[in-house]
């Protein structure tokens, strides 16, 4: 009998993305077990100023964000997609709880491990909270938010989690939700704002060397599920941001030529000396772009809550 190899998502990707011209891999394969704990670190460091500026957004301003949520008559369920650990969330759900409100609390997230742990954590520091947790996709889960029940939605997706994406993804993504939305629902997004080019590039690239890690961890993840051979000391991060296109892009340089087997992939690559792999990219908005967003995929943007310094906006959108 034949063996049928199915071939992995991340397998197929990595193929794509290693025999293009330039290479690229996804950053959405960062957040295996120790990429998502790297996560957490990057998250807790002050160069990193979007967790700090989304909480200060939430915990100021919780009173007018649940007013805006409050016009929606009923209960409803608040859908996070790309929970992670639900630290800045937490501040959100409580103010929620002690306004009695009825509600139910869905994070959905890419990391199992991530979710299981949040579900515990919430369990004892909000025990009346009511919470479903998914594991899985965004662009798969769209269909689950659907099927959720009739209650109505309030999708949040925070942290600046867009910015992961293209252009033309971010529009596609949002054409997708609104289709599963109805007019009383809502969106809530965080959006990174462009600001001083230097504190951009100083949260990708840190002292500690977090962004470093998080980024050589895919290699690591390409050896233990692909048999990959990557050395990561051949590898160097490299972080830039471009201030007209508000685009932070990583990448990590061969520091030499090199040749990398990728076993599963029954395959070789050839790297020259300094050629870049690009890792990800951390697109940062002005309102005038966030509009445009809102506008090209069918939303039109109700509210914007601005931290103190204005380096990061959450925007509650409504069909148009
Ligand atoms: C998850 N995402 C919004 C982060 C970002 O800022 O693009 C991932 C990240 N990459 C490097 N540092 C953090």
């Amino acid at each position: 009998m034949t063996e049928i190899k199915t071939i992995t998502a991340i397998a197929e990707d990595t193929l794509k993305g290693l025999s293009s011209n330039p290479k690229f891999l996804s950053s959405k394969y960062f957040y295996d077990e120790a990429g998502s704990k790297i996560f957490q670190d990057i998250m807790h460091m002050p160069e990193y100023y979007l967790t700090d500026c989304e909480l200060e957004i939430f915990d100021q301003q919780k009173g007018s964000i649940l007013n805006a949520f409050a016009q929606i008559n009923g209960s409803f369920d608040l859908i996070e997609l790309g929970a992670g650990d639900g630290y800045k969330t937490k501040v959100l759900l409580r103010h929620l709880l002690n306004q009695n409100t009825d509600f139910k609390y869905m994070p959905v997230d890419i990391s199992e491990m991530a979710l299981a742990e949040m579900a515990n954590n919430l369990k004892e520091e909000l025990p009346d909270l009511h919470v479903e947790a998914k594991a899985g996709d965004y662009f798969e889960m769209i269909k689950y938010i659907n099927n959720s029940g009739s209650s109505a939605k309030i999708i949040l997706f925070l942290g600046s989690n867009i910015g992961n994406y293209t252009w033309k993804e971010s529009i596609d993504f949002f054409s997708q939700l609104k289709m599963q939305m109805q007019s009383h629902d809502r969106l809530f997004i965080g959006f990174d704002l462009k600001k001083d080019p230097r504190t951009i590039l100083d949260a990708y690239n840190d002292p500690y060397g977090y962004t470093r890690e998080f980024n050589l961890n895919l290699l690591r993840r390409l050896n233990n599920e692909l048999g990959a051979n990557f050395n990561t000391n051949n590898f160097r991060h490299h972080a830039v941001y471009e201030p007209i296109s508000g685009a932070a892009k990583s990448y990590l340089v061969s520091l030499k030529e090199q040749k990398v087997d990728i076993e599963e992939l029954e395959t070789s690559f050839e790297f020259d000396a300094y050629e870049a792999i690009y890792m990800e990219m951390s697109q940062k908005y002005d309102l005038n772009m966030i509009h445009d967003l809102a506008n090209i995929s069918g939303f039109e943007v109700e509210q914007n809550f601005f931290d103190t310094k204005k380096y990061f906006v959450n925007s509650l959108w409504k069909l148009k």
